[in-house]
């Protein structure tokens, strides 16, 4: 599966270049092996440079290097959680349990009804960073002793650090550092959040495609409404929340970096799922909608997820309604 996490391989053009993402430069892994790989700091600089990004520069020029110069590896970890620590506050504030809590509840309330597929079922965090939506739901059992909560991050360092706070917490999840499509045993249900914006181009379809082909019934992948408030907003929250200077930067980046609504359903469209997006554009309010997750459902599962969420399946839209939403 390689090249997905292409963040770090954004093209340079004219103006509309979306600036780059410090974090996503600063480790390298080999996405087959796992293996950790050495990262440049005269590298990392010159792509932000090139980018038009002297600030993210600036921040980079800050990190130790060995005599090669080749980033401090520990240092770049401890790093990246505390940046993910901070981030964990935002998801805490942003009751993201919570908001994907309201729609797991009804999807699992739909797969136990239809019955294509027995119990235990199996729900994967791709990109799990530090856990903290598989910690909460482990904490509130809120989903049902027969959904197994798995965490995934390619990054040993974060899901390290998610196992240890889970086992300090006693909580009955786990967590696995590697790419998330190659796990052993298959995913019921699919979830993310804040990883979305970090696929570009073809590798965004390649992201769902994979969920598609695998023997998953469904997926639910939260990350930033584009609106037009969201850069800003972002920008006040992360300075507001964040102490690091690569967290703020980060934070606003990921903003502007956003997947509009359209092309998210688009890309989320691949062979045997039902593609949805909750609280589009339009629909939703953007002082209050700073996250909303895309949907995939194989098609039999549509209506019996629209039952079980009662009132709030009208705030469910598919491809063929967005135009109507967005008035
Ligand atoms: C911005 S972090 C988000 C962390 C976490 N979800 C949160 O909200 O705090 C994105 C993470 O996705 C991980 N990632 C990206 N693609 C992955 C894949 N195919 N399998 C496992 N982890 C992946 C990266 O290693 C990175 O740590």
């Amino acid at each position: 599966m390689g090249g997905w996490w292409d963040g770090a391989g954004e093209a340079v053009g004219f103006r509309l270049v979306h600036r780059l993402e410090i974090s996503d430069l600063i480790t390298a892994v080999d996405p087959h092996t796992g293996d950790r790989l050495p990262v440049r700091r005269d590298e990392v600089i010159r792509r932000l440079r090139a980018n038009g990004d002297e600030h993210a520069a600036k921040i980079v020029a800050g990190l130790p290097t060995d005599q090669d110069g080749v980033l401090d590896p520990r240092a770049v970890d401890r790093l990246l959680i505390s940046v993910h620590t901070e981030l964990q506050r935002l998801s805490e504030e942003l009751r993201i349990g919570e908001r994907l809590l309201h729609l797991l509840g009804p999807l699992f309330t739909a797969i136990r009804a239809t019955g294509g597929q027995s119990g235990p079922y199996r729900l994967v965090d791709v990109g799990c960073g530090l856990g903290y939506l598989i910690r909460w739901l482990a904490a509130t059992n809120a989903l049902g002793a027969d959904v197994e909560l798995v965490g995934v991050d390619l990054d040993a360092a974060l899901v390290g650090e998610a196992e240890q706070l889970a086992r300090a917490e006693g909580l009955d999840c786990r967590f696995v550092h590697g790419n998330a499509f190659d796990l052993p045993q298959a995913a019921t249900v699919y979830v993310s959040t804040g990883v979305l914006h970090h696929f570009r181009g073809p590798a965004l379809g390649e992201f769902f495609q994979a969920q598609a082909a695998s023997p998953a019934q469904a997926f639910c992948h939260f990350d930033i409404a584009a609106t037009r408030l969201a850069p800003i907003g972002a920008w006040i929250f992360h300075r507001a929340r964040m102490r690091h200077p690569l967290g703020r930067h980060d934070g606003v980046v990921s903003a502007e970096r956003a997947h509009s609504d359209e092309t998210l359903l688009s890309a989320a469209a691949a062979p045997g799922i039902r593609p949805l997006l909750y609280e589009p554009r339009g629909a939703a309010n953007p002082f209050c909608t700073t996250l909303r997750p895309i949907i995939g459902v194989r098609p039999h599962l549509e209506a019996p997820l629209r039952r079980a969420l009662g009132r709030a399946e009208r705030r469910l839209v598919g491809p063929e309604h967005l135009a109507e939403a967005a008035r």
